[in-house]
């Protein structure tokens, strides 16, 4: 007998640092915030014998409802649903018919990765109420890679966006007090103690959404991978800077903030291991030069949002995330005052089960 009822959180997340790198096996270094997104599942009698999940997004108001075996297509926040459902079916996983609930808090559309949120905690409710009692939980049965693995498919195949694996890992392998130095080649995850003392690390909203599937996400990949044709290498890890140096145009600046930024990941390790919050302030400065100038993924409002940050006296602010909108992450030397409306952020637990 399948369990009756389950539960799951997980977490956003922001990424101090290493944007853009995921997907060209780089390197980056989020955590996971406190605000994230909780499923809850019931599992549902079959109805007439044909086996259906309900779904309810509670701070939407919004419901939707689809056959187990077979979802259909659709957009908005049920493509996560039904596509966590198909993509864990064809996986071979169990699944039974269920009702499912969510809320968060992790503004949508605003960089902190409330998609991920939404595929972490949507599998492990699903694959929690599909397994036999006595089988432990699915953080115990599958490795946190594997399940990374199969939400990102869910938001290449069922949302559109060829995302890399950062959020994922990050909601998934989150700890207090911690970031995660996440290499992307041999997806190897380190804790790095993030000691902030009185500093703050910050985040505020450019007050522009922004979609993974329609911006100029999905470009910019086909931008690397075009580079990575032309410079003869499996991925941009693996590019020579000289050579880079003779791409056309765009394609120069793209690598050119990939080679950098992976630079810039190791720097702000090194920062962090050795307590130096001014380096990494002004590290989050390069970055978000390199993203604005080479990568070209920043807006009017994001650009505002910087200034803001930095004219109250930011030690250091970047855009984070995916850009083209979204947040602007920035830190504050003790004594110094964010500006209204920017919210703290500090490494957070990982995604776990919660206790129905
Ligand atoms: C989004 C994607 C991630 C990553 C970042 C940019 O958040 O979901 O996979 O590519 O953008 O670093």
């Amino acid at each position: 007998m399948p369990r009756e009822r389950s539960a799951a959180f997980a977490p956003g997340r922001v990424n101090l640092i290493g944007e853009h790198t995921d997907y060209n096996e780089g390197l980056a270094l989020p955590f996971a915030i406190a605000e994230g997104i909780t499923v809850r599942a019931k599992a549902r009698a079959s109805s007439g014998g044909e086996e259906r999940v309900e779904a309810y997004a509670s701070d939407l108001g919004e419901q939707d409802e689809f056959s187990l075996r077979d979802p259909s297509r659709e957009g908005g926040w049920r493509a996560f649903v039904r596509g966590s459902v198909a993509v864990l079916g064809s996986a071979g996983f169990p699944l039974c018919a269920a009702c499912l609930e969510f809320a968060g808090d992790v503004p949508q559309g605003a960089g902190l990765s409330s998609s991920a949120a939404l595929e972490v905690a949507l599998s492990l409710t699903l694959l929690d109420l599909g397994a036999e009692p006595g089988t432990g939980t699915p953080l115990q049965r599958v490795e946190r890679t594997e399940l990374a693995r199969l939400c990102s498919r869910v938001e290449r195949d069922w949302v559109g966006a060829r995302t890399g694996l950062l959020d994922q890992l990050a909601s998934l392998y989150g700890t207090g007090d911690a970031a995660l130095c996440i290499d992307f080649k041999s997806l190897r995850v380190e804790a790095v103690p993030l000691r902030l003392g009185a500093w703050k690390l910050v985040v505020l909203d450019s007050g522009e959404r922004h979609s993974h599937a329609s911006s100029g996400y999905n470009e910019r990949r086909e931008e690397c991978a075009r580079a990575c044709e032309l410079l003869g290498v499996r991925s941009l890890r693996d590019a020579d800077a000289a050579a880079a140096r003779r791409l056309p145009e765009p394609l120069r600046r793209r690598v050119e903030h990939v080679i950098g930024e992976n630079r810039r990941v190791l720097e702000a390790v090194d920062a962090l291991r050795a307590d130096d919050l001014p380096a990494i302030g002004e590290l989050l400065g390069a970055s978000h030069e390199s993203l604005r100038e080479n990568y070209e993924i920043s807006t009017p409002a994001v650009e505002a949002t910087v200034s803001r940050l930095l004219d109250a006296g930011a030690a250091g602010a970047r855009l984070v995330g995916g850009g083209f909108g979204g947040s602007v992450l920035a830190l504050f030397a003790p004594g110094i005052e964010p500006p209204a409306g920017a919210r703290e952020v500090r490494p957070s637990p990982g995604a776990r089960m919660l206790e129905e």
